[in-house]
């Protein structure tokens, strides 16, 4: 059953309480599988141009109210501060913003650890700070679809002036959505309460206040959004972060660490908590298991309560870390605020088993990780200090997350087993980050209020 169909499956009209009609699609809809698309990134010269490409483009942004319905192709738009600042929103505005979003992800290295080879000096162009003014993301579910998609973007972008294209980038994976390092991937998502989908067994529905600006967060209350109301209600914030994916080093780590291929199948399962398929450890500890892995009913359906110690799904497993789940945790926090929806779209050649760390240098393979969330700016630069950069909070010290940590020295992957639990080295960067944005992604009604400037 496609992703779609399964959310259409679980869809009632009668549930819905947002205001989808001026919620942007993207927000809410999940890619296609397969899926193509194109990342786009403008720069706006000229403020009266801008608006008016925003004007243009507006009409071109689907609304979510049918976010469970097959569509062909979709379009999102988000703007950074730098962009909203050189369309001209008034200064008010501009201050309203969280801080963190007003500096730009180049200006947060510190907070988001992003040093060494992951710093924003060695970013690409497209990502040097003010460069990236708006991004257009565009999802398709074939070629053809995705031409005429970019074809009435690019028309639009044609007849309006002062803005440059920067930099474009296409995207995308097979039906069954596997990354560049052949994991199936954005299983994991979370239920937007009041968007009309129920949560699937023990799963609870997440207050929409924490995806949906002026809507009630998991706390109760809203979290601060930007101002005027028309500007900030139904919008919501993009952490977008392009990693260069290490794949032939990751391949050679675990042919280095584990000596059947079995072996080497089931350490690569203990880093990211899941098989290849999709099949998450805690339902399928010994093997990988291809129809759970395509089950939506089952492959997201589990906690880590029975697990305590780790011996199944490690603690230090990247899914583990990004969502604890139930996990007693040695830091307390309410993994309920960390959630987020995950957009991230996949380049590059097809995972092969055969690739080595001597091609990493010549292919081009890699993710475009993308979260939508209200408090985006915030969780990301949590995840990246406490979730990710160390182990604390699982009683780890100094451990990184295998998949996504920086590592400046090679680190350490601790497998709990008993009697002893396994230690293996030389933990790599096995994704270099080659630049990033933090953005803003309007409402209907803000585009317009933007295009329009509607603070005259
Ligand atoms: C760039 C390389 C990355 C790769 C290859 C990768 C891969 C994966 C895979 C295979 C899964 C399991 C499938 C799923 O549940 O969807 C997953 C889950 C997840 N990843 Fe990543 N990921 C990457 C980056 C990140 C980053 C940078 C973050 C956070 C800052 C992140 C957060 C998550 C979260 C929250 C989940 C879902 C956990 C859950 O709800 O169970 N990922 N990732």
């Amino acid at each position: 059953m496609s992703v779609l169909a399964d959310l259409r499956a679980r869809f009632s009209r009668e549930r819905v309480k947002l205001q989808l009609d001026d919620i942007q699609a993207l927000i809410l809809r999940s890619r296609p599988e397969p899926y193509v698309g194109l990342h786009a990134m403008l720069h706006v010269d000229e403020a009266e141009g801008g608006r008016d490409l925003v004007r243009r483009l507006a009409p071109h942004i689907p609304a979510a109210d049918d976010w469970t319905d097959d569509m062909d192709a979709w379009t999102g738009v988000a703007i950074s501060h730098a962009g909203l600042k050189a369309l001209g929103v008034p200064e008010a505005s501009l201050k309203s913003f969280p801080l963190p979003f007003q500096k730009g992800m180049a200006a947060r290295a510190e907070q988001l650890r992003d040093f060494g080879e992951n710093a924003p000096d060695r970013w690409e162009d497209a990502f040097r700070p003010g460069t990236c003014h708006i991004a257009l993301t565009i999802y398709a579910r074939d070629e053809d679809a995705l031409e005429k998609a970019i074809k009435v973007a690019m028309t639009e972008l044609e007849a309006s002036h002062g803005v440059t294209l920067v930099g474009t980038h296409s995207f995308g994976a097979d039906a069954d959505a596997k990354n560049p390092f052949g994991f199936r991937d954005s299983i994991s998502q979370p239920t937007v309460a009041g968007g009309g989908v129920d949560p699937r067994g023990d799963e609870r529905a997440i207050a929409a206040g924490e995806f949906i600006l002026g809507e009630n967060s998991e706390t109760g209350a809203p979290v601060a959004m930007p101002e005027p109301a028309p500007l900030g209600r139904n919008g919501s914030f993009v952490v977008l972060r392009k990693y260069q994916s290490a794949v032939g080093a990751f391949n050679d780590f675990i042919r280095a660490n584990a000596d059947s291929e079995a072996d080497q199948e089931k350490l690569a399962a203990k880093m990211f908590g899941r098989w290849r398929s999709g099949a998450p450890l805690i339902l399928a500890p010994d093997h990988d298991d291809e129809a759970l892995g395509a089950d939506r009913s089952r492959n997201n359906d589990f906690n880590f309560a029975e697990d305590p110690k780790g011996l199944v799904c490690p603690h230090s497993a990247h899914m583990r870390r990004l969502n604890p789940r139930d996990s007693q945790l040695t830091i307390l926090t309410d993994v309920n605020i960390h959630r987020i929806i995950r957009r991230s779209s996949t380049f590059g050649p097809k995972w092969t088993p055969d690739v080595t760390a001597a091609d990493d240098a010549k292919d081009d393979r890699g993710i475009f990780f993308i979260f939508i969330s209200a408090r985006a700016y915030d969780t990301i630069e949590f995840l990246q200090q406490e979730w990710i950069n160390r182990g604390n909070f699982i009683d780890l010290g100094t451990e990184k997350d295998p998949i996504v940590a920086l590592h400046e020295e090679p680190g350490t992957f601790t497998i709990p087993q008993e009697p002893a639990r396994k230690r293996v080295n030389g933990v790599t960067t096995f994704n270099r980050l080659m630049g990033g944005e933090y953005l803003f992604m309007p409402s209907l009604t803000a585009l317009r209020w933007i295009g329009e400037a509607g603070w005259h």
